[in-house]
């Protein structure tokens, strides 16, 4: 490996995560939400490390394929179902659930009795829309859905109910008990096992327990509330990416760092490059300011991201040399610290570390 650019993935940590979720909405099922490839943590190795989940959540067919031929045997949910009839023969063929969403699926489903002689039924998911308006059957026409689905031969019985909370990440918003409380209005006195709960219904909002939860940010360490990070709710960091000082340079005050020379040293200094960059994931409107850690203590980025580099200010760090470790977010910066800085979210970041990046696992 010569660039020194990597992101350590801490399985011990994503276990006690989880192990957390357990604990925190005790009745549960927990199915770990691991499309992205796992948020960017890496699906596989992600899904093999959490042998004690019930299930997983994944968002293509593709993502399940990739798990099922590696031998994971739990429940796959797919949590848009398929976009497509052709579609149904793998997802009955290796035992997926699927949510349904939309009428064209319903349709899809009751057309493969019609061409099937033997139907092996599938595990339905109905998704009801209680207020977030992007997937799901509405309030009122669920009821006819539910009916199609409990007189379809291709759908094991009874189907599950989900749905999915728009703003359970924000304490003071009242949205989420409204949709809690619209969801269990609706089909009264129906038996079936519900889902409500992602990562804010699990640690925030008790009333969001049903029987499955789908966690997938607290997994890999981060809170789901504004203005936290994990270790105020006893997450663990997942991922620390990580590079190293490849040059340290002797700055006149005047001097322009990086492309455009947005960036003027105010005095002599030290400005240190670490190998890093857009190309990796680090995000190129990171703002001067933005806080990097070099053996372990803080310092600003100055100037421009660019595809391999960035610059920091290393007047608070005298003694730093070429080689020393460099740490973008992870063990010591919460990456939520860093997305603040950078005006975006915990999930962009950890989405966005591209391949050429290695995944170290430990
Ligand atoms: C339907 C559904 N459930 C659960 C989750 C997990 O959400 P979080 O990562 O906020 O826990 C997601 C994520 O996008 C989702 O789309």
């Amino acid at each position: 490996m010569s660039r020194a650019a990597r992101a350590v993935i801490d399985l011990d940590a994503l276990r006690h995560n989880l192990q957390w979720a357990y604990t925190a909405s005790p009745e549960a099922r927990q199915f770990p939400v691991i499309k992205a490839d796992a948020y960017g943590h890496g699906l596989l190795p992600v899904a093999q490390a959490l042998t004690d989940a019930d299930g997983f959540a994944v968002a293509s067919l593709e993502e399940a394929l990739v798990l099922r031929e590696a031998g994971i045997q739990q429940p796959i949910l797919l949590l848009e179902g398929f976009f497509h009839p052709d579609e149904l023969v793998n997802i009955q063929q290796h035992r997926l659930d699927i949510v349904v969403h939309h009428a064209a699926q319903l349709d899809a489903l009751e057309s493969l009795v019609r061409q099937q002689d033997i139907v092996k039924p599938v595990t339905v998911w109905l998704k009801v829309d209680t207020g977030m308006h992007r997937l799901g059957f509405s309030l009122e026409a669920v009821s006819d859905a539910w009916a199609r689905l409990r007189a379809c031969d291709a759908v094991n019985q009874p189907p599950r109910l989900m749905t999915h909370l728009a703003c359970a990440d924000d304490f003071h918003s009242t949205r989420t008990q409204q949709q809690i409380e619209s969801f269990y209005r609706v089909l009264p006195g129906v038996q079936a096992e519900r889902s409500i709960a992602n990562s804010a219904g699990i640690l925030g909002w008790l009333g969001s327990h049903a029987d499955i939860d789908r966690p997938g940010i607290l997994l890999y360490g981060a809170s789901p509330f504004l203005d936290e990070t994990g270790a105020d709710r006893r997450l663990r960091p997942v991922m620390t990416l990580r590079s190293e000082l490849i040059a340290i340079n002797a700055c006149q005050a005047g001097d322009r760092v990086g492309y455009g020379g947005r960036w003027v040293c105010p005095e002599a200094m030290t400005v240190g490059v670490v190998s890093i960059g857009y190309g990796d994931g680090y995000p190129r409107h990171a703002p001067t300011g933005t806080p990097v850690l070099v053996n372990g203590v803080e310092v600003p980025l100055v100037g421009r991201v660019s595809m391999d580099m960035i610059s920091v200010d290393l007047r608070g760090l005298p003694d730093a040399q070429v080689g020393d470790d460099v740490v973008l977010w992870g063990e010591g910066l919460p990456a939520e610290t860093v997305a603040r800085a950078v005006g975006t979210i915990a999930y962009e970041l950890f989405c966005s570390v591209t391949a050429r990046v290695p995944r170290n696992y430990v």
